[in-house]
């Protein structure tokens, strides 16, 4: 089997306060760049990276995303009966199968590192990827897809990153960097959110993981970090001893969707790479910004 990724770890189950009131009652995960949920858009990569298991952390609306994949009868028999064949083509298109999908629970909003501790038992024993569906990317080959193609020989946790300025480092877990080719970066420490005078690069992890097991280790400590949480960065950082951590600048523009201004900007972007709205949109812009 070797390194192959067969699982991937969603964690969603935040609140999405900063986008609240559209999040009062549906996930934030369900909000659509274009026509589609983020959490779609996430799946969908897993997926094209040969993902075959799709392990779901969350915390409230869960209905609203189990419902998203599910079997739709009443909605496609109308779509069928009305010949609307683009819309049931949409529906359809991705629809794991049964057993696919499992759902945990994060019980206590205690952070992302304890959102994926939570997906242990579902996980096992072998090496995992984590999405961040907030973090879009909009790339030719999709990155999950970018960072299984190099896991294998590397093995150990493999991050995707990029360079952000400075000033937004505290944003970021950021790498320490013991070895850089100027494409894949082994790291020597890592920091969850520093301060930009204190950060050891500005080489930042993006939502995409690839994980060793291992990590559920320390996890397991509960150990409390930046914004009093329980952080994957912090617990990634003591096996870096035990595997290898290294880090992709991977192919691509990413859209912190968790953000308004990126969440919009995201809309703009995908729909100007969709060929059947590419032309109205940018004619659309031009009378809104001229
Ligand atoms: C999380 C991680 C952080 C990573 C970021 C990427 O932070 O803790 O290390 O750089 O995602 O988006 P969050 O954005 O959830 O605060």
């Amino acid at each position: 089997m070797g390194h192959r990724v067969r699982k991937a770890v969603f964690p969603v189950g935040g609140m999405g306060t900063r986008f609240l009131p559209a999040t009062k009652a549906m996930p934030k995960e369900m909000l659509p760049v274009v026509d589609k949920p983020l959490i779609q858009y996430a799946v969908e990569e897993a997926a094209a990276a040969g993902v075959e298991h799709f392990i779901f952390v969350t915390g409230r609306g869960k209905n609203a995303l189990e419902d998203h994949f599910d079997y739709a009868p009443e909605l496609e028999r109308m779509l069928e009966e009305r010949h609307k064949d683009e819309a049931l083509d949409a529906v359809r298109r991705f629809m794991p199968r049964s057993g696919q999908i499992s759902y945990t629970r994060q019980t206590e909003p205690l952070g992302l590192g304890h959102a994926v501790w939570c997906a242990r038992h579902l996980v096992g024993g072998e090496p995992f990827a984590v999405i961040l569906p907030d973090d879009l990317i909009l790339a030719d080959e999709p990155v999950l897809k970018q960072m299984t193609d190099v896991y294998d020989p590397l093995g150990g946790n493999l991050v995707a990153v990029q360079d952000v300025p400075r000033e937004h480092t505290f944003r970021y877990g950021i790498l320490d960097i013991e070895t850089d080719d100027g494409k894949l970066a082994k790291a020597k420490g890592l920091v969850e959110k520093p301060k930009p005078a204190d950060a050891p690069s500005t080489l930042s992890i993006i939502g995409r993981y690839i994980l060793d097991p291992v990590v559920f280790s320390p996890l397991g400590r509960r150990m409390i970090g930046a914004g009093n949480e329980i952080q994957l960065t912090d617990a990634l950082a003591t096996t870096l001893a035990v595997v290898p951590f290294h880090g992709l600048r991977f192919e691509g523009v990413r859209f912190d969707c968790g953000d308004k201004v990126g969440f919009l900007q995201a809309n703009v972007a995908f729909a100007l790479h969709r060929p059947d709205l590419a032309d109205d949109v940018r004619a659309a812009l031009r009378d809104l910004v001229c």
